[in-house]
């Protein structure tokens, strides 16, 4: 219905009616009229469509945009992602996600641009919601920094990220440096994975000689003080060369009062929180039989104050993104979270967790019906934000005229048992097994098209389409006049205040 003109003699394809609309800054009761898989209308009473939903007045939101998400992603070990473009995103439009932005990867060795043309064959015809791409620039060569990233940014391409550890991926602070001038001179958005390498290879060398192996030491390899570090250090690059950055996600209090003290200061520091930071804890890394091997990630959950101290951060405004950082590796089978059996050690263990499908719910539900957060901080961080971030608004993350219609009704008020039997992702387990929520979405529209109703999947691969970004506003650098960076001022490369002409506002 979407790509098919309004038929008859009825003006819009679909009339969403009785909705109550939440965007970033209003509620309004309304009807909207959908055209051409666009937002044509936003009124009462609006004449019929050739289809009708009535919302009765539920909650009608903007479907969801998950910007850190990985699919199908090049892993250079063993391990394997089970979601590809297909159930990754059949599983996130179940969840209420209408935009996913995974991450197109370059090996050490490897041409980024070749990364990119390698991750479109893997998502072309696959894709049942849109999708953007981010890279993942492991190997800063002058070739990388200079060529293939300021042509790859003017494609659309205009978010990356970077990592402080992992040896296959991570980057030294000189090489940051390489990336960031880039990023300042030609718009781009740069992600940061700040935890601290080399304290990490310390302790993780020190517990895996004494034979202290099991999953609860991962956590123990990555205390908070490696992340508190590791964002210190990322944002004091970021401010030596006055570019944007954002965290990605942030587990606790100890990063998040670095982030919090840089804005403070003005700097254009932005960050990102994920569910386990909210829901799971170091605890979880424990139990029989590498059972604790599903909740490794990095950083890793910490505790109940840490909780505490990212609703906080996510209800005051330090973070703008609440992401999913689906990770989807199986627990059982080849390429999964035990490549020795019950014998694998921590740091054999495949990084991530899954979570596409119920970031939302999780949020909806222990965020708006539980008085932390209210609806239009919701959507903000699950939706219009991360859009404008990276630089796919005004046409995703919101409900207004010319938007596309992506569409999330909501049932409220439920109890609903979160079992990874009714998930739509291919991994084996959710994290999350046994979790009460009260809200789950009960239709989900991709650009006017129904892809998920009361609990089935009724999209189809291929009608998700690739989304050229913008260069994002946030990622422009303040005016020199602002800035308090002297050594910036006598270097001839350092763009002028105009380098970021035609930003998305
Ligand atoms: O442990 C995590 N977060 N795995 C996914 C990859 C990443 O660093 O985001
Ligand atoms: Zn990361
Ligand atoms: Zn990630």
């Amino acid at each position: 219905m979407s790509d098919a003109p309004a038929s008859g003699n009825k003006p819009y394809d679909l009339v969403v009616r009785h909705a109550r609309v939440a965007t970033a800054s209003d509620v309004f009761e309304t009807d909207i009229g959908i055209r051409d898989g666009r937002i044509a209308a936003l009124a009462r009473d609006l004449p019929p469509g050739a289809e009708e939903i009535d919302a009765a007045g539920r909650w009608v939101l903007p479907g969801g945009v998950d910007a850190h998400c990985h699919l199908a992603q090049k892993t250079g070990d063993n391990s394997v992602m089970a979601d590809d473009f297909l159930s990754g995103t059949r599983s996130a439009a179940c969840g209420g996600t209408t935009t996913v932005i995974p991450f197109a990867a370059q090996l050490k060795g490897e041409s980024l641009a070749q990364a990119v043309r390698d991750y479109h064959a893997v998502a072309d015809g696959k894709a049942c919601i849109d999708y953007a791409f981010h890279m993942i620039v492991s190997d800063a060569t002058a070739q990388v920094t200079q060529e293939e990233l300021p042509a790859l940014i003017g494609q659309g391409y205009t978010s990356f990220k970077i990592y402080m550890t992992y040896d296959d991926l991570k980057l030294n602070d000189r090489q940051i440096l390489d990336v960031l001038d880039t990023a300042r001179r030609h718009g781009a958005m740069t992600m940061v994975h700040a935890e601290s390498s080399d304290c990490i290879a310390w302790l993780a060398d020190r517990m895996l000689a004494e034979g202290l192996q099991a999953p609860p030491y991962h956590a123990l390899s990555r205390p908070p003080v490696v992340e508190r570090e590791a964002t210190h250090r990322a944002i004091s690059l970021a401010e030596l060369l006055d570019t944007p950055i954002l965290i990605v996600h942030v587990s606790g209090p100890e990063a998040i009062e670095q982030i919090r003290w840089a804005q403070t200061r003005g700097l254009k520091i932005y960050a990102e929180t994920c569910p386990q930071y909210l829901f799971l804890t170091a605890a979880d890394l424990g139990g029989d039989a590498l059972h604790g091997a599903k909740c490794i990630c990095s950083p890793p959950p910490r505790d109940a104050a840490a909780h505490e101290a990212v609703w906080n951060a996510l209800a005051n405004g330090t973070f703008q993104v609440f992401s999913s950082d689906h990770a989807p590796f199986r627990f059982d089978g080849e390429g999964g979270k035990k490549p020795q059996g019950d014998d694998t050690p921590f740091n054999h263990v495949p990084n991530g967790i899954p979570g596409l499908e119920t970031r939302l719910a999780l949020l909806f539900s222990e965020g708006v019906l539980e008085g932390r957060l209210d609806i239009n901080t919701f959507v903000a961080l699950t939706a219009t934000q991360p859009a404008k971030l990276y630089g796919l608004a005004p046409r995703k993350g919101t409900i207004a005229i010319g938007a596309d219609a992506d569409i999330v009704v909501w049932d409220t008020g439920l109890p609903r048992v979160v079992r990874n039997a009714d998930l739509h992702h291919n991994v084996d387990y959710t994290p999350y097994e046994g979790r009460t929520v009260r809200a789950w979405p009960g239709i989900t529209l991709s650009r006017g098209r129904v892809v998920y109703r009361d609990g089935e999947f009724v999209g189809e691969a291929g009608h998700g389409r690739f989304l050229p970004c913008e260069r994002p506003l946030a990622a422009r650098p303040r005016p020199a006049r602002h800035r308090r960076a002297p050594w910036l001022d006598v270097l001839s490369r350092v763009a002028p205040d105009t380098a970021n002409d035609g930003a998305t506002p």
